[in-house]
């Protein structure tokens, strides 16, 4: 993918650390001092606090200007810390846990009755997930303490694959970013709730069909109906400029001179500018770079943002559901 180097304005580069020893440890200071710090996962940068301190996760909803009705992920590095943030573990739990932890599925499970209300917006559940990323990983052990963590990014806009966006799109209120590069899957974890019976709350990272083959079906329309997670809420993850789902090959050519188009494979005409995810068309290459290409039309003053509609299988399903939440 072309890499853009102007139209992010102006960066703050000197918050970005690169995620070496040193800095990991000097970041796990700044948390265990009720900081906030930005650093990398598997799935997308997270804004990360100490999830036991109120006051500094009531510094994350500021940071990113978010309702404080929208609850936090807690992430855990071992089983130790889990059942700190959880009142149980149910075995349906315990076997995705076995399937696909450490790594990019959030369960909805029981709050431990210490974990404050703020994390969990009131709700007596929490979402937890135990990260993969070695970088995530050697943070939380340093700090030896769950991490409340949303995506690095300000309430309602596109998520931050590099800490380039983190810096981007926060400023200095972001405070440090710790930059191990670009996300390997570069779209969030899968969010599920699983009283009283499995449902997909927001499709993500873990494709549903590899849940199923876990747990057996899953209830899938629950992040269509009404709002139990502000990622269900109908605009969100949105770049400023206009985006539609629409086939580009039916845009009229005189349409196209201002737009941009983000497709999979194919090479569309007379757009001023486009982003293909997947030359070869696949869903897991795509997904890692479609944040990314967001960020990167967003900041060339487009007028539009043809985006073509993905297949709604494997990882194209979160994609899908990320695109009809930004179109404005
Ligand atoms: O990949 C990810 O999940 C990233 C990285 C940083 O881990 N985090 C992330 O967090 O995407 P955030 O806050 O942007 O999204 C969390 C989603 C929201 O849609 C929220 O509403 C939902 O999880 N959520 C959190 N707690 C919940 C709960 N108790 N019940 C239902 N949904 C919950
Ligand atoms: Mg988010």
């Amino acid at each position: 993918m072309v890499k853009v180097s102007s139209g992010f304005g102006r960066h703050p580069f000197r918050m970005l650390l690169p995620a070496v020893p040193e800095n990991v440890e000097r970041a796990a200071g700044i948390l265990r001092a009720g900081g906030v710090v930005a650093f990398p996962t598997e799935t997308v940068y997270g804004l990360g606090a100490l999830a036991f301190d109120p006051a500094a996760v009531a510094r994350i909803f500021e940071i990113k200007r978010r309702p404080s009705f929208d609850p936090l992920i807690v992430h855990v590095l071992d089983g130790a810390m889990l059942a700190k943030v959880v009142a149980e573990v149910p075995p349906i739990a315990a076997r995705l846990m076995n399937a696909f932890w450490p790594g990019a599925l959030t369960l909805v499970l029981r709050k431990a009755s210490l974990l404050p209300e703020l994390v969990t917006s009131g709700l007596d559940t929490v979402a937890v997930r135990m990260p993969s990323h070695a970088v995530a990983r050697a943070l939380l052990e340093r700090v030896n303490a769950p991490l409340a963590a949303p995506s690095a990014n300000p309430f309602g806009s596109l998520s931050p694959t590099r800490a380039e966006h983190v810096a981007a799109m926060l400023g200095d209120r972001a405070g440090v970013v710790l930059d191990a590069g670009r996300s390997e899957y570069g779209i969030e974890s899968t969010v599920l709730a699983l009283e009283p019976h499995p449902a997909l709350l927001r499709p993500g990272a873990i494709a549903v069909e590899a849940i199923e083959s876990v747990v057996g079906p899953i209830e899938r329309g629950a992040s269509r109906g009404p709002v139990r997670a502000p990622g269900q809420l109908p605009v969100h993850y949105a770049p400023r400029t206009p985006l539609r789902v629409i086939e580009p090959a039916s845009v009229p050519l005189a349409e196209r001179s201002n737009s941009g188009v983000l497709g999979m494979r194919d090479a569309f005409e007379g757009y001023a500018a486009q982003r293909s995810l997947s030359r070869r068309g696949d869903l897991r290459e795509a997904a890692a770079c479609f944040f990314e290409a967001l960020h990167e039309l967003d900041a060339l003053g487009l007028e539009r943002i043809d985006a073509q509609p993905l297949p709604e299988e494997g990882l194209g399903l979160a994609m899908m559901d990320r695109l009809r939440r930004a179109v404005s």
